[in-house]
């Protein structure tokens, strides 16, 4: 058997996950998917099941699927287990990102304030989810995609007993994908080497069929209009100057980091017209969950590709078929950094190139940081530290802290105003504080 269990299995994103399952099933040939939910999620959890089961059989593919509540049981015997949930759902997320954009301050999910808290909710959880699969599957692999999900992995990874811990995120294959665009190649030929950390990673090298075309792919970038981002992110571009300075590729994240002003000016203006990306989002799944409904409904729809996630599967189905299948190929996760950037420590979590095998996944060497960018990384992996240290210990001082040490905050006063008001609004899901 092979058995892969979906935790947060309701999630709208599900159809994803049991498209690239089923794409796969030549060469990664899953007998048993089970899809986990929790109460609250119990409606969404049999839509999303009922749909998954209408896609398996529209398939032909012997794949037996079934959804329950009971994780426990569900974990009995998995290879796999996937995580992709969302504590607190999108009302916690939709105050992540408004008290923050209250206070003049950029309100996203997975940067500054919000992405703190984030960790702070998400983070006990994940570590109950890891202590269960260490007690009654120590043998599988957790692929984590639950946001920030390079926190989230270092937490893990650091503080869980279990050590096949990997974080994945669909940045990296759209940087890829983008990058192909731009040079009019197909993806598949085209690697980047990156450096840094989950929404902080830079693209350092650029190859095509093994050529290093770094040169043109930055020449590009710079001073146009490429739309580089994804759904959730607005897309300002690079200016031929910051491009020139840092010969490197910025992901979308880094709009927040370098074009702060503006992007906080984009983002009252949405949240003006149509709320919070939290309150859009609850829309777009009020009408995916619409169509999942629909008995006709046997594949996942193009709907889904207006989530910022989308392809998120490819990266984590890839990454089961070469870990079960030791395949050696290389893909970009996060995982410790063991020694490979040499200014980091080597439990550090890295987004970075592994070569994937069935003892899981190997760093390429990166050695040192680049300069230009150097101070702006160390900076983000030591709130990162500090912000996990909270989430696990619960002390309102390293949580402060964060928040003060943050880029998108730091700010002595408001670090204080921000921290208070949003531990209040996430009470129910702040067992630690
Ligand atoms: C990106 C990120 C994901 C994130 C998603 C948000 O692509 O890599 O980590 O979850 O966007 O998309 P959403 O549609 O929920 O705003
Ligand atoms: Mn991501």
């Amino acid at each position: 058997t092979l058995k892969v269990v979906v935790i947060g299995g309701g999630s709208s994103y599900t159809p994803e996950i049991i498209e690239g399952m089923i794409l796969r099933y030549d060469a990664f040939p899953v007998t048993d998917i089970v899809l986990v939910d929790i109460e609250a999620g119990k409606g969404k959890l049999e839509i999303v099941g009922r749909l998954a089961a209408r896609m398996i059989e529209e398939a032909e593919k012997p794949i037996n699927l079934s959804w329950t509540l009971d994780r426990k049981q569900a974990l009995e015997g998995a290879d796999f287990v996937t995580t992709q949930i969302r504590v607190g759902g999108l009302q916690a997320r939709a105050s992540d990102e408004r008290i923050p954009l209250s206070h003049g301050y950029i309100g996203q999910e997975t940067n500054g304030a919000g992405g703190a808290l984030k960790a702070f909710r998400t983070i006990p959880v994940l570590m109950d989810i890891a202590r269960d699969i260490h007690d009654i599957c120590p043998d599988a692999w957790m692929i984590n995609f639950t946001n920030p999900a390079g926190m989230v992995t270092e937490a893990l990874l650091k503080h869980s007993a279990h050590d096949k811990v990997i974080g994945v995120c669909n940045i990296p294959y759209n940087m890829r994908h983008s990058v192909a665009e731009i040079m009019n190649v197909d993806p598949s030929t085209v690697r980047i080497e990156f450096v840094g950390m989950n929404h902080f990673v830079f693209g350092r090298n650029v190859f095509v069929n093994g050529i290093n075309r770094t040169e043109e792919v930055l020449e590009k970038l710079a001073g146009d209009d490429l739309d580089y981002s994804p759904a959730n992110i607005v897309s300002l571009g690079w200016s031929k100057t910051f491009i020139a300075a840092t010969r490197l590729l910025p992901n979308p994240y880094h709009e927040y980091y370098f074009h702060t002003r503006e992007v906080l000016k984009k983002d009252i203006q949405a949240f003006e017209a149509h709320g919070t990306r939290a309150e859009v989002v609850q829309q777009l799944e009020g009408s995916l969950f619409e169509l999942y409904r629909n008995p006709d409904l046997r594949v996942k729809p193009k709907e889904l590709e207006q989530r910022g996630g989308a392809y998120y599967s490819d990266v984590a189905c890839s990454l089961m078929d070469s870990i079960y299948n030791d395949k050696g190929d290389i893909q970009t996760v996060n995982t410790s950094n063991h020694g490979a950037i040499s200014d980091f420590a080597d439990d550090s979590v890295i987004e970075v190139n592994c070569v994937i095998t069935k003892d899981g996944p190997k760093p390429l060497a990166i050695g040192k940081l680049p300069y230009q960018v150097k101070g702006a990384i160390q900076h983000m992996k030591a709130f990162e530290e500090l912000v996990i240290q909270a989430a696990i210990n619960g002390s309102y001082e390293d949580a402060y802290l964060a928040f003060l040490m943050n880029p998108l905050v730091a700010d002595e006063e408001s670090s204080k105003i921000l921290l208070d008001e949003m531990l209040a609004a996430n009470q129910a899901y702040l067992p630690q504080f």
